[in-house]
């Protein structure tokens, strides 16, 4: 026992230990940093950078500025930082990475920011000024550069980004092509889940790894929605960041996203077969048996399921103090898949006093399909006759007996 907690100890640090990919250097153990020494303009410097899912070097304290003079050492060269100015006002000169202003920090040298000279900026390296920052014009002044991207952990994946590996469909020639269903599958397979983007960096990563590749125009990417546009992230992370064209159509319930200029998404019909791209945490081991079904929502609050504004796709509920039926509860589950699929409630379970419980199953327009008052053996199986079940649940509060769970699957 003892052993294994040690060899895990052992294993966990091995993975967390933080490195750089694509030839970047872990600077301060935070910041992956590369010198860019050719002289460029400030456009160019932006788009190499955001190649890599990054951005200028963002510096937001004394620590960082010396860190990254240091990093440039002695090359003499002045180069682009990660700040632009909107004004002479240093609050209006905003951090490359979208997360905040120089306000807090800068290190302007006297007379500057001075957006006559230019709303963008760059560090000088030598002389007086070496460390100090200085306007310059955006597309007239050509400067070195410095990227940084974010540190990820070791993983022997080909595309590993701030702690994810990203497997597309292409690199795969047996399913290179698949509707939505079966690359979620594909994914799985990987223990991956079809990708959840979190950031315009993070989409600037992967669109150069499809515009690099150069093998389609659009692929699809782990996005639902419900109609009006309500999407959500089949990996159950947050909608932080969202890149939905602004041409989108309103027909299509999956998401794909374009390979083009603008790496926009648009919805697009789930059972059209698509490229797709598949994402993981670094460092996870895959065995050969899949992952169980992921509950393919907004996790409810309530494990159980009870009284959940919409469980979507799969997923398991139970009456509210499984395997218990105290104390007494009034519950109401809603299911539902996409509109060119059934569902399938499989009770597990179905264990409860007979007097006062009564739990209904309702198909999608709302007639009963069955009424369940005791326990059964085996439990019973129902099916939806299109694309929404409804349950509501009463079980009374009886010592001994476990109340319900079942599993539900679309098909
Ligand atoms: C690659 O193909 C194999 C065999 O069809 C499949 O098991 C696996 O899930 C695929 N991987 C990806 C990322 O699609
Ligand atoms: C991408 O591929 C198409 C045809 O497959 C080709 O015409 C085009 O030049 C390629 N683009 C790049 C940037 O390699
Ligand atoms: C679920 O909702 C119903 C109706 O709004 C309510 O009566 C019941 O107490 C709720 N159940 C729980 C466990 O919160
Ligand atoms: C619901 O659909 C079933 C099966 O098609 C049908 O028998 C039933 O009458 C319908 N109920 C209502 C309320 O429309």
């Amino acid at each position: 026992m003892l052993v294994l907690i040690l060899l895990s100890l052992v294993a966990s640090s091995v993975s967390d230990t933080l490195i750089c990919t694509n030839g970047f250097t872990l600077v301060n153990s935070a910041k992956c940093l590369k010198l860019y020494s050719i002289p460029s303009r400030h456009r160019y410097a932006e788009d190499t950078c955001g190649s890599f899912g990054g951005t200028l070097v963002t510096i937001r304290n004394a620590i960082d500025n010396r860190a990254v003079s240091t990093f440039v050492g002695n090359t003499g060269l002045s180069y682009w930082i990660g700040v632009f100015c909107l004004s002479n006002d240093p609050s209006t000169c905003y951090l490359d990475d979208d997360q905040g202003t120089a306000s807090a920090y800068s290190n302007f040298a006297g007379g500057f920011p001075n957006v006559d000279l230019g709303g963008c900026v760059y560090s000088a390296a030598s002389g007086t000024l070496a460390g100090k920052w200085i306007s310059g014009e955006c597309e007239d002044v050509e400067m070195a550069f410095v990227c940084e991207i974010p540190p990820t952990r070791a993983d022997p994946c080909a595309h590993n980004y701030n702690g994810y590996c990203y497997l597309p469909s292409h690199e795969n020639a047996t399913s290179a092509s698949l509707p939505f269903t079966s690359a979620q599958a594909a994914c799985h397979q990987n223990c991956a889940e079809l990708v959840s983007i979190h950031s315009p960096r993070e989409n600037a990563y992967i669109q150069n790894l499809y515009s690099t590749a150069n093998v389609t125009s659009a692929f699809l990417i782990g996005a639902l929605t419900t109609a009006p546009l309500t999407p959500y992230w089949i990996d159950q992370s947050r909608w932080d960041y969202g890149h939905v064209s602004p041409r989108s159509g309103s027909s299509g319930s999956c998401f794909q996203m374009s390979t083009g200029i603008d790496g926009t998404w648009y919805q697009v019909d789930c059972k059209a077969s698509q490229y797709f791209l598949c994402k993981r945490p670094t460092g996870t081991v895959c065995n050969s048996t899949p992952p169980p079904p992921v509950i393919v929502t907004p996790a409810p609050t309530n494990p159980s399921g009870c009284n959940s504004t919409s469980l979507f796709d799969s997923g398991y509920i139970t009456s509210p103090s499984y395997p218990s039926t105290l104390p007494a509860h009034y519950c109401v589950y809603y299911l539902s898949t996409l509109g060119a699929y059934r569902i399938g409630l499989y009770f597990t379970e179905f264990n409860a006093y007979q007097s006062y419980t009564s739990v209904n199953v309702y198909d999608s327009n709302g007639s009963r399909l069955a009424t369940l008052t005791s326990s059964y053996s085996p439990p019973p199986t129902y099916y939806s006759t299109s694309n929404k079940m409804t349950i509501s649940s009463y079980v009374s509060n009886s010592v001994g007996y476990r109340g319900w769970a079942a599993k539900f699957l679309s098909f």
